[in-house]
């Protein structure tokens, strides 16, 4: 399936107020780049040609195991720790055949979910389900530039809100945990594109250049759907100090602080999504999302006005700071 950005959402963007501000201060056009969403084009037309279903594959400290075709298993994704969050409910563990994939299938049983999808642990109930529905009325579509695929719509469209909203409530329980790592470095290791996801490549290293870039530590856990495989991710240096600085003042009389709606953790205020510990390449695509106006569901105008007061160098500070705090208060604890 593939889904077309409508007219309005053009991949360079003037706003308004970039164009009040151009006299003062040059940039007035705002270009999506490309590297903030890796796509491995064409997609591949079967993503596990070679899924082995014989020989058992282990993850670090845990007694069971899956074959690779037991853990891409899309309507019985592999289990890896059941004892890190509580009973599915069938949207979550089993999906709904033929189009509907198990969630826990991209966003893993403990929600943390992965750099190419999103985490969901630890979202308001709300804010699920509405999301959900933006997804399914194409209100929330994609700013990447080459592609518009988001697998997103499919999976709104195969549930019945019944499902989603069991889902909403599984995933809302649960209490995410770090699994970020964030480094400030003038280079990054080498590394590819295989789906939409980075992964180390080779040895040496090459500029940052202004990117963020987050790759699981072992791509191969990462393959097998480890809740547990950690992540790091790379941004400029400065980034940390300047992030820190937006999410307390904003720009100098441009934009609101983050904490005034996100609350003073970034860990979410009623509706209003946490995000603080959340993939660092998530969180960019989103602030790239709402600045190009792919993101235009009821909810979206204040992260709208917010992006537009935001230069690129200011969404990967923000992002990458965003994602090394932690993700819950010191005294959350999951419900047995
Ligand atoms: C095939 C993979 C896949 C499956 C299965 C899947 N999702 Fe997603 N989900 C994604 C991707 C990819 C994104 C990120 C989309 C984007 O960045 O625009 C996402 C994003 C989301 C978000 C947005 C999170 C946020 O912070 O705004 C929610 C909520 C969500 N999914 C819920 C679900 C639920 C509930 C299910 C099961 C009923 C599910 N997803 C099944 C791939 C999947
Ligand atoms: C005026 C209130 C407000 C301010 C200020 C604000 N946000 Fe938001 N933010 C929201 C709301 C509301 C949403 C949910 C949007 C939706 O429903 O589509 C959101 C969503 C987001 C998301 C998407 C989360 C997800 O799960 O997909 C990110 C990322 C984000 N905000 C980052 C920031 C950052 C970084 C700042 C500061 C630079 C900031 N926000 C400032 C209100 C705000």
């Amino acid at each position: 399936m593939r889904i077309l950005l409508p007219a309005t959402v053009a991949l360079v963007l003037t706003t308004e107020a970039a164009a009040q501000s151009a006299a003062a201060s040059p940039p007035s056009v705002f270009v999506v780049p490309q590297w903030a969403f890796p796509t491995q084009l064409p997609p591949p037309a079967d993503p596990f040609p070679t899924a082995d279903s014989t020989t058992p594959r282990r993850i670090p400290g845990v007694a069971r195991t899956f074959t690779q075709k037991e853990a891409y298993n899309r309507f019985a994704p592999a289990d890896w720790v059941p004892a890190a969050h509580p009973p599915a409910p069938g949207p979550v563990a089993q999906g709904r055949r033929p189009v509907g994939f198990a969630c826990a299938f991209c966003h893993l049983y403990t929600g943390a979910g992965r750099p190419e999808n999103a985490p969901v642990a630890g979202l308001p109930v709300e804010y699920i389900v509405r999301q959900v529905r933006a997804f399914r009325d194409s209100t929330r579509l994609t700013a990447n530039p080459l592609s518009q695929v988001n697998s997103m719509h499919a999976m709104a469209r195969a549930f019945t809100d019944a499902e989603v909203e069991e889902a909403a409530r599984y995933f809302a329980g649960i209490v995410p945990t770090r699994r970020n790592r964030v480094v400030e470095s003038a280079t990054v290791p080498r590394h590819k594109v295989t789906g939409l996801l980075y992964v180390m490549d080779g040895a040496g290293s090459e500029p940052i250049a202004g990117r963020l870039i987050e790759m699981p530590e072992e791509a191969e856990r990462h393959e097998l759907h480890d809740p547990t495989v950690a992540y790091v991710t790379y941004v400029p240096p400065g980034s940390l100090a300047l992030g820190a600085a937006l999410v307390r003042d904003g720009p100098a009389g441009t934009m609101t602080a983050c904490t005034t709606c996100h609350g003073p953790a970034l860990l979410g205020v009623g509706s209003i999504p946490p995000i603080a510990g959340r993939s660092p390449q998530y969180l960019l695509r989103q602030l790239l999302n709402f600045r190009a106006g792919a993101r235009a569901d009821s909810g979206s105008a204040p992260m709208r006005l917010v992006t537009e007061a935001m230069t690129l160098e200011q969404m990967v500070a923000a992002a990458g700071y965003v994602g090394s705090l932690a993700p819950a208060a010191p005294g959350d604890r999951q419900e047995p």
